[in-house]
């Protein structure tokens, strides 16, 4: 059996799926650098038809991104297929990814097509994508829930036509592991030119059992998982890659599989796609989780200081977690700074650094210690973003028990400053409602979250809020900051700038369309 395991990273594409993500293209195309860092061997960077936006965001990751296949999604017509090789035809490696459903449930209520007739279109549409690269995949979707005869046949016809990786979703996640390792064996025996192809696996975690039937497959032939940074995706989201990579590496010698993933880069990862996303890391998560190396009984605590491996099975470093990372203070300069966020793996220009120091100046004049963490969450939420149309020049804010809150705002738009105050609900409500006045953003402010990034009385406080424009279109914003006022303040023009930043492009982002 093949040792090599491929990984097939899809965070662009269905884990932007997941509810309220939305990412622009200066954020999808620094998701892209990270996951090339990380080493994944496949990047599925959108669905080029659905919207302008996505076609844009895969032409410019397959135009810039070298070191892994660049990969487009496409329906099995001609329309979506043309579109998908028209985004990543620069790619230096690139892959049409086609697909269609073969259950009898998909088939009667989604497709309204004959089992003959999906047959000779999986077929047609692997034929016309090889007529523009020799790299296609080809996906059964609701292949678990799928007729096993019929699903090899399509599988079998796929190959003939030319499809060099067959994918078989658990779209639904209805799998469990010891059916779904014996569904992909059963796929392996019977289906004649199986090994011709890749078999590469796709598992949803609607029962949280994704990564365990991923781990499954890989046990029975799967040589290829798809996945995504946290597990984000549709409804419960996809298998987690980080999980996936540590369950093969922790249990190497159960497995013996070989991958070709950078662990150090692991945990920077995921840090970047929950902050670009707004999709925080649940504590007790596995690998990622806040908590995944804290010991909080006595008997852990002593046992860990005794010898590490008495209770911690993984070592946080080798995914690129650091302790005793309190680095720098309001004394510390340009130079141990550049070298710090160097170190953390960030490279700026040198305007960015210079915003970035600013900022930095700034916190530490309020809070002595800048973790690594709060560097982080600078440079992550407040530096790699799109250009600044407004900038907050300062706030006010009147509020208590007895007064109506009211915010007066001095907001910076090129040369010009204009102020403006408001009365609100509370003093967030009051500072936005004073914001709205002078930039016009007429958009819902669907959630508004906030978190200590570091503990103490004086952690930064991170606010992420979702901006919803008049057409649907979600976006982002974050903002961090000692005083969570300008935190909320700092968050909220965020989130506008991007919308500012998506009109000047003419077209929106991601989410203006349906997704798979
Ligand atoms: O879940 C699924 O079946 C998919 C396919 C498009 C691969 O996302
Ligand atoms: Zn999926």
């Amino acid at each position: 059996m093949n040792k090599r395991i491929y990984f097939f990273d899809t965070t662009l594409r269905d884990g932007e799926q997941s509810p309220g993500v939305s990412l622009n293209i200066k954020e999808k195309l620094e998701i892209a650098r990270q996951l090339t860092k990380l080493g994944v061997d496949i990047i599925e960077a959108g669905f080029p038809i659905a919207s302008p936006g996505d076609f844009a965001a895969v032409q410019a990751i397959a135009r810039e991104i070298k070191g892994a296949t660049i990969c487009g999604l496409a329906r099995a017509g001609q329309l979506d297929i043309d579109r998908a090789w028209e985004a990543i035809k620069e790619a230096g490696q690139p892959r049409i990814h086609t697909f269609i459903a073969t259950s009898d449930i998909h088939l009667k209520h989604k497709l309204q097509k004959t089992r003959d007739e999906v047959l000779e279109q999986a077929a047609w549409a692997v034929k016309y994508a090889k007529q523009y690269t020799a790299d296609v995949e080809f996906s059964a979707e609701d292949a678990f829930r799928s007729d096993l005869d019929y699903l090899c046949q399509v599988i079998e016809a796929a190959i003939k036509a030319g499809a060099t990786t067959v994918n078989i979703p658990d779209t639904v996640g209805y799998a469990t592991p010891d059916e779904f390792g014996k569904f992909i064996a059963d796929i392996r025996e019977r289906v004649p030119n199986i090994d011709k192809a890749i078999v590469s696996v796709h598992c949803h975690n609607d029962l949280g059992l994704a990564v365990a039937n991923s781990l499954a497959a890989i046990q029975n032939g799967a040589q290829q998982v798809e996945c995504t940074i946290n597990g984000i995706g549709e409804r419960a989201g996809n298998a987690a890659l980080e999980e996936i990579v540590m369950g093969l590496y922790t249990r190497r010698s159960f497995y013996q599989k070989e991958v070709k993933i950078n662990y150090e880069e692991i945990y920077r990862t995921s840090r970047l796609v929950s902050s670009l996303t707004g999709m925080k890391v649940q504590p007790n998560k596995a690998v990622v989780g806040k908590n995944a190396f804290a010991h909080e009984s006595g008997i852990h605590q002593d046992g860990v200081l005794k010898e590490r491996t008495t209770y911690e099975i993984m070592n946080p470093t080798l995914i690129g977690i650091h302790q005793n990372n309190i680095v720098l203070g309001k004394h510390s300069g340009r130079h141990a700074f550049r070298d710090r966020l160097v170190q953390l793996g960030y490279q700026l220009n040198d305007e960015q650094l210079e915003a970035a120091f600013r900022r930095f100046k700034d916190l530490a004049d309020r809070k002595p210690e800048i973790s690594d963490d709060d560097l982080a969450v600078i440079v992550e939420g407040e530096i790699l973003r799109v250009p600044e149309t407004y900038t907050i020049d300062y706030f006010h804010i009147s509020s208590g028990s007895t007064m109506l809150p009211t915010g007066t705002v001095r907001l910076r738009r090129g040369e010009e400053f204009i102020e403006e105050a408001a009365c609100g609900d509370g003093p967030v409500d009051a500072i936005y409602k004073a914001i709205e006045k002078i930039t016009g953003w007429q958009g819902t402010l669907v959630q508004y979250a906030i978190n200590a990034v570091t503990g103490g009385k004086d952690a930064l406080g991170e606010v992420v809020v979702r901006l919803k424009d008049q057409q649907g279109h979600i976006f982002i914003g974050r903002g961090v900051s000692t005083d969570v006022l300008e935190a909320s303040a700092r968050a909220y023009i965020n989130a506008g700038n991007k919308l500012e930043y998506e009109a000047s492009l003419g077209h929106s982002n991601g989410k203006d369309r349906d997704g798979v």
